[in-house]
């Protein structure tokens, strides 16, 4: 049992299914008190249901004054979790960047918005944020959703040197392949990249209470994206060649 989360009140949005429904789960397990978001209510419900939790289904972008309501007035730990896995390039269309940028990176901001002021007046608060891999490298095949969840780390990179010394905790989560329907969804060039090294949602929830015990900020599900991290930042054009040569044979088997 992890002490922070005991009798705590948490919201985890797109908790329907996948990584979400398996934080929720934990959470609840370890005796916190849930709110399961969702846009999908039938399987917002389902996932509440289970773990004697409170479905709120709706948009992620706008839940936070309704739950704070089922919590009975404090929200101690928000996990935005909720993402789309928008595929494509340059060329995806200005409806998938919006809705990229809306829910992978601007339900994070307002959801912060909506929150910080109360954490600064009590001193203390958890901002867990699913991001992803493709957020620290670059996901092949995907413009909208690489760009958008750099966005992502950005905007919790920003929050936690912000108010670190105000009591406030973000993590950000950032998992390679993780068999859920997202990861379904990406195709061919997910079966390439992310499928042979996948992991289940509940190796993520694991990994995030490792994350909360330890007090560390980067939340690393696949320990291995550390040396990508680093091989990136030592060496940009060495590994743009590497990652190009994963694009080539992509395009050579797709
Ligand atoms: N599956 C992976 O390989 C993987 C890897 C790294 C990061 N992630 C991230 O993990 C998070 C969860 O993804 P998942 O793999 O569990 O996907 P999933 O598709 O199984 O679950 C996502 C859930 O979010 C819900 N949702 C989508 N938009 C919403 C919105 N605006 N408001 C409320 N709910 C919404 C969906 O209905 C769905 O139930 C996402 O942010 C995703 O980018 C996933």
């Amino acid at each position: 049992m992890v002490e922070a989360v005991q009798g705590a009140g948490v919201v985890v949005t797109g908790a329907g299914g996948g990584i979400g429904a398996a934080l929720a789960r934990r959470f609840a397990a370890e005796g916190a008190r849930v709110v399961v978001n969702d846009l999908d209510a039938d399987k917002a419900r389902s996932v509440a249901e289970e773990i004697g939790a409170v479905a709120l289904p709706g948009d992620a972008s706008s839940i936070v004054a309704e739950a704070r309501d089922a919590l009975g007035g404090t929200i101690d730990v928000y996990c935005a979790n909720a993402g789309v896995g928008t595929g494509g390039s340059e060329a995806a269309g200005e409806e998938a960047w919006a809705r990229a940028w809306d829910v992978n990176v601007m339900a994070h901001v307002r959801a912060a918005e909506a929150l910080v002021p109360a954490w600064l007046e009590r001193g203390s608060g958890r901002f867990v944020a699913t991001v992803s891999a493709a957020g620290l490298l670059t996901m092949v095949g995907a413009a909208p959703y690489s760009v958008t969840k750099h966005g992502a780390y950005a905007f919790a990179e920003w929050l936690s040197l912000t108010y670190r010394h105000r009591g406030i905790k973000v993590h950000a989560i950032c998992p390679q392949g993780v068999r859920t329907d997202m990861l379904d969804a990406t195709g061919s060039v997910g079966d390439l990249v992310l499928r042979p090294t996948a992991i289940e949602p509940e190796d993520v929830a694991d990994a995030l209470f490792k994350g909360i015990e330890e007090d560390r900020f980067l939340i690393l599900p696949h320990p291995e994206v550390a040396g990508f991290y680093q091989a990136r930042a030592a060496d940009p054009d060495r590994w743009l060649v590497h990652m190009n040569r994963i694009q080539q044979k992509w395009e050579e088997n797709r």
